[in-house]
């Protein structure tokens, strides 16, 4: 066999096994853009080799294969498919075809308009399922699909069940009647299915147009009468009594007249400039219609017109559909690539061989996480579905588990960081996984630094995040111990900064090294270690030495402290560079009272009872109040004789006064230490 017919005879068994896939399983394995792409390349073989066109070709027919379960119905006149433009100078060639053979070719084209342009009837193209609907003196007395477009299934049984085509039409009819429409089902409708289809751990539909095929063509008409599907006429078939309109879109008003749905987007336009301009603004508001569409069909406007033009095939000369740049394509998979964000989260990033979709070349895609990923089933080597709605990052929809080679390898998460080599965490249940280097990190350095002078950490005022991007993208700073090494000429030099501010952030910095261990704890940023949790950490262990030679066993030990968190404190304590991190704060005057350990600190204030008045310097009220319940406490409200401590911080009022009057024991902030450390301190005020 010749290169050229091995090519046609393999692109004819793989347009054969896709329109099974689609019109008998309702199920189809390749997006519709792919589908075109080979009917293409098979129309494009068979004009550059006419000997190659057999009877047989997907070419010679419009697609389909009536199902056996539902009976044949032959329709009246054949339902015709519609030739597909692509690029605008594919339209620029339908409207000259036509022009010419309608005898209008000496329409001057630099012109603009002028009485030889043609008018069309513009209207969305849907992505639904076209059907066939014959009234008998305006009673519904069969419908059927398109199917092959010579024979359909008969669906009249399901049809009945939509309520938004009338069984009765209103008005004077036409004696017989077929009227042809495109059923779909619209977003909401498909989202609300999808749902439901999902609490019920059932297959969920691939996209609006399966679900409505798939809703017409069941058995049983009791589950089609539950689907939302919606329909809009578009063209009529046998016609046999009273005249018929003479445009298109008079057929429309007779349609609506009768009480039949016709698209309200529909226009009539002139010439092909017309034609454009109703596409580019159709495209423009695509995403706000209620339901799919894939393109434009324009039709000659006079049915006369039509009546001339005729047919090619089994397509009219007088109609093309221009279709949207398709919003899915196939392409390979070739590697996945593990973005590190400012959190330490890690996501894997698809690269793909370019493809063309939405218009745009597509190259990476997010996969979002590794939980995706084994859901999806993806390898490396698969091929796979890209998908691009509107200005969304492009997205990988599935694998074609049917084109795997039998070298695609399985996706890994990393073990290490591929910015700092730290160890790659992933807790379960958690979608994410983390990279654990926090400041060492590049890509967290920002984020880190941030928290380090956030006002609930160290509260550094003036190092915003302006200043720490500045910093960091300067080279001046990586981590905190950096920051205390700053020189006042150098930060004055810096954008929006001068003297001034650069010795108010200078004496600020100076100010944070007095601080708190439970402040310096939650300031180093310890995934999962909350201002509560450095509370009880600081309360438990007392001094900063005790915490970091603790093993995972005895950091458990502290109230509230699970082993996720456990696991976190002791990794974090463990790893060198967060040593020295902590060596050198401590080394450039970092500070602060420490306490004596309190063992069995779980229940150690079982039975008291306290309140938290004003604003307290190391910590926030509510991380307090959390450590003081991890211990055992109960935090209460409002003052009364059964208070066992009312800790004041600045600016108390009322409660001071309250417990002052009732004689309750009043703390400061060092007697709210030693609460924390599991002590009761006899009263300090
Ligand atoms: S007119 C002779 N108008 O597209 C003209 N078709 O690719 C017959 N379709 O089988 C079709 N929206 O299922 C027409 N506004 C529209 C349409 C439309 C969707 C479908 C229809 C047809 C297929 C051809």
């Amino acid at each position: 066999m010749s290169k050229p017919a091995a090519r046609a005879a393999a692109l004819r068994a793989q347009l054969a096994y896709h329109d099974h896939r689609y019109y008998v399983l309702d199920d189809p394995e390749v997006p519709d853009a792919e589908y075109d792409r080979l009917m293409r390349e098979l129309r494009e073989l068979e004009a550059a080799h006419p000997e190659l066109v057999s009877g047989d070709s997907p070419t010679q027919r419009v697609s389909g294969t009536p199902s056996t379960s539902f009976a044949a119905v032959v329709h009246g006149v054949p339902m015709l498919s519609l030739e597909n433009a692509f690029e605008d100078t594919d339209v620029v060639d339908f409207d000259r075809r036509v022009r010419q053979r309608l005898g209008r070719e000496g329409a001057n084209e630099d012109e603009g308009a002028n009485e030889d342009e043609v008018e069309y009837c513009a209207e969305p193209k849907l992505d639904g399922l076209a059907v066939s609907i014959r009234y008998e003196q305006g009673v519904l007395a069969r419908a059927a699909t398109r199917g092959d477009g010579t024979t359909g299934e008969d669906v009249t049984a399901n049809v009945r069940t939509m309520r938004c085509i009338p069984l009765r039409l209103s008005g004077a009819v036409p004696a017989e009647l077929e009227v042809r429409g495109e059923v779909f089902m619209p977003f909401a409708g498909f989202r609300r299915l999808n749902e439901e289809a999902a609490a019920a751990g059932e297959k969920l539909f691939v996209n609006p147009r399966n679900a409505a095929a798939g809703a017409l063509r069941q058995l049983d008409s009791a589950v089609t009468a539950r689907r939302p599907l919606a329909v809009f006429f578009y063209a009529a078939g046998t016609w046999r009594g009273s005249g018929e309109p003479a445009t298109q879109q008079q057929l429309l008003a007779q349609f609506n007249a009768w009480g039949l749905r016709t698209n309200p987007q529909a226009r009539v336009v002139r010439g092909v400039g017309g034609c454009l301009g109703y596409y580019r603004a159709l495209a423009a508001r695509r995403d706000s219609l209620a339901y799919q569409i894939d393109g434009v069909v324009y039709k000659v406007n006079r049915r006369a017109d039509q009546e001339a033009l005729g047919q090619v095939s089994r397509a009219p000369r007088w109609a093309i559909a221009h279709k949207f740049p398709a919003d899915e394509a196939l392409t390979i998979l070739r590697t996945v690539e593990f973005q590190v964000g400012r959190t330490g989260v890690l996501t894997p990033v698809a690269r793909l061989d370019p493809v063309m979709v939405g218009g745009a070349s597509v190259s990476n895609a997010t996969l979002h996480n590794m939980d995706e990923i084994e859901r999806k089933d993806l390898r490396l080597g698969d091929t796979v579905i890209i998908r691009r709605a509107g200005d969304v990052i492009p997205e990988v929809v599935r694998a074609l588990a049917e084109r795997r080679p039998a070298a695609a390898r399985r996706i890994e998460l990393p073990e290490y960081c591929p910015v700092c080599a730290s160890p790659v965490a992933r807790v379960d249940g958690e979608a994410a996984a983390r990279c654990t280097g926090g400041f060492i990190c590049a890509a967290q350095r920002k984020e880190a630094l941030r928290h380090f002078a956030s006002r609930r950490a160290l509260d550094i005022e003036g190092l915003g995040e302006k200043l720490i991007d500045q910093l960091v993208e300067r080279g001046m700073i990586a981590t905190p111990p950096d920051l205390y090494a700053l020189q006042l000429t150098e930060l004055a030099a810096l954008e929006r900064m001068g003297e001034k501010s650069a010795a108010n952030v200078l004496a600020a910095l100076e100010r944070s090294k007095r601080t708190t261990l439970p402040r310096f704890l939650y300031a180093l940023g310890i995934r999962d270690v909350g201002e509560a949790t450095a509370a009880a950490l600081a309360a438990h262990f007392g001094a900063l030495a005790a915490l970091r030679a603790a093993s995972i066993e005895q950091i458990l030990e502290v109230p509230d402290v699970g082993p996720v968190i456990a696991a976190h404190v002791h990794a974090f304590f463990a790893a060198p560079a967060n040593r020295a991190i902590i060596d050198r704060l401590i080394a450039a005057g970092f500070n602060w009272p420490e306490g004596a350990p309190t063992a069995r600190a779980k229940g150690a204030l079982e039975g008291v009872t306290v309140v938290l008045t004003g604003t307290l310097a190391t910590m926030t009220r509510e991380a307090a109040g959390a450590a003081l319940q991890a211990l055992g406490a109960k935090v209460s409200g409002s003052v009364s004789k059964r208070t066992s401590y009312v800790v004041a911080g600045e600016e108390a009022g009322s409660k001071l006064a309250r417990a002052r009057e009732l004689g309750v024991s009043v703390l400061d902030e060092a007697g709210l230490a030693q609460l924390l450390r599991g002590e009761r301190p006899a009263s300090q005020a």
